[in-house]
């Protein structure tokens, strides 16, 4: 080989190495880029979404990453705790007492042939909203596969119309989602839907054989807001009765009317009225005696009859009673002593609430109580008697009217004197 030959060669070597590493080396100069580009991808994504995911996505994924606390073993709650609830609703079906035959009533409603509404009807603190949670229990899946209870709060902040029907919308797929642990999870929605959304998912939940008990609490509250709940609401809310398989049972104080009116929409799809009123002499015994001796403590006679003379047989009303009493015994405090005690505590303690009850009522009604406590002459056959007796407030004893609960009679006996 001549020398030019070498050096051309040579000078072919050089290009090729230089060709080969200028590629090599745009290459990890891309590759670089890339990275740096993903990086930044990642990074704007993330930014964006923590910028843009609502304060519920983000809550719901912070507690995603939390583990549920460890389990603690029942009897020593019950130690640490106090056996009594008195102000909560009631959630967990053992402390739940009574009811059974509104109970098997609501649960035909969704049962029957066809499906029918139910109005409940109760003073305050009567147990409304404990009895459709317990109703929402009792229709468990196992028995009763077919029917979604949904319990909805029309005491839940609302905007608009389109708001509750989300509202109504999401329990309505959490709870068939609860149902039946092999459909996928509902998806999340939107704040709003329209009216179509909601009657859709019940006329094709209908078709597939769901049906739905709609259990709306308090549902005054839905007239309060006349602005936003009109007429047409309520038509809509009727109208998903024929739309898929759905009824309602709706809780309340009085019978709700659109406002300044004596009707609704809703009420001729109602097909009867039941009032939350006192619990049977039985279940009220049971619920002055179960809690304490599944606590460990057990009542003697003659403080499970101070309870129940103080109280009456309303639940809210015995719990509270029997937790005081309840709490002088863990004190030591027992006996004559403490039920002297309960008998001047809970008046005290109950003073507001009474207080309360009373401005609920209307004249004719306060009226009404005020005759029953003096033993004043009364009109048997007054309106006012007889939703006094439903609500619980009066009872019939040996052909004669009285308040039911030492406690209340005696408050109201001294208001109507002070009262003007
Ligand atoms: N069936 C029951 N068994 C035992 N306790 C009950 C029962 N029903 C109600 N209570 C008692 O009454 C209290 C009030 O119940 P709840 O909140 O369900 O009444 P409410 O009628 O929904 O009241 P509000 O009028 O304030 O909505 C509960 O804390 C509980 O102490
Ligand atoms: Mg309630």
């Amino acid at each position: 080989m001549s020398a030019i030959e070498i050096v051309s060669l040579a000078g072919s070597i050089a290009a090729v190495i230089t060709a080969v590493f200028g590629l090599w080396y745009q290459a990890r100069t891309l590759k670089r880029k890339e990275k740096e580009l993903q990086h930044k991808i990642e990074y704007d994504w993330k930014e964006f979404q923590e910028k843009y995911a609502s304060p519920e996505d983000l809550t719901n994924k912070w507690l995603d990453g939390i583990d549920s606390p460890k389990e603690v073993h029942e009897d020593s709650l019950l130690e640490i705790g106090y056996p009594y609830l008195a102000g909560a609703p009631v959630r967990r079906p053992e402390l739940f007492y009574g009811r059974r035959d509104l109970l098997e009533e609501c649960i035909k409603c969704g049962n029957g042939e066809q499906m029918a509404s139910l109005s409940i009807l109760g003073a305050r603190r009567a147990g409304k909203t404990s009895f459709l949670r317990f109703l929402e229990y009792s229709l468990g899946a196992d028995r009763y596969p077919q029917i979604v209870p949904v319990y909805l709060d029309a005491q839940t902040p609302i905007k608009s119309c389109e708001n509750f029907y989300a509202y109504m919308l999401r329990e309505a797929m959490q709870a068939l989602e609860k149902r039946n642990i092999n459909i996928p999870r509902a998806p999340d929605l939107p704040k709003e839907v329209p009216y179509d959304t909601l009657s859709t998912f019940f006329k094709q939940a209908g078709e597939r054989h769901w049906r739905f008990l709609l259990l709306l609490d308090e549902m005054e509250n839905l007239v309060k807001f006349s602005n936003i709940f009109d007429e047409k609401f309520f038509s809509g809310m009727r109208a998903l009765i024929q739309i898929g398989q759905v009824s309602w049972i709706t809780s309340s104080f009085r019978t709700v009317y659109m406002p300044n009116t004596t009707s609704s929409p809703f009420l001729n799809i109602i097909q009867a009225t039941h009032y939350i009123g006192p619990l049977t002499e039985q279940d009220a015994r049971r619920l002055v005696v179960e809690p304490a001796a599944r606590a460990g403590h057990f009542f003697e006679e003659k403080d499970i009859e101070a309870i129940l003379h103080s109280a009456g047989r309303m639940p809210f009303l015995i719990q509270k009673a029997a937790l005081l009493l309840y709490k002088s015994h863990i004190s030591n405090v027992r006996g004559e002593e403490a039920r002297r005690q309960l008998a001047s505590s809970f008046t005290l303690e109950m003073q507001n609430y009474l207080q309360s009850q009373l401005t609920h009522l209307t004249k004719e009604e306060y009226d009404t109580l005020v005759q029953v406590v003096r033993q004043d002459e009364i009109d048997e056959d007054s309106h006012a008697l007889r939703i006094l007796q439903n609500y619980g407030f009066v009872e019939k004893v040996n052909e004669r009217y009285q308040i039911l609960g030492e406690t209340f009679a005696d408050y109201l006996y001294r208001y109507s004197k002070t009262a003007h």
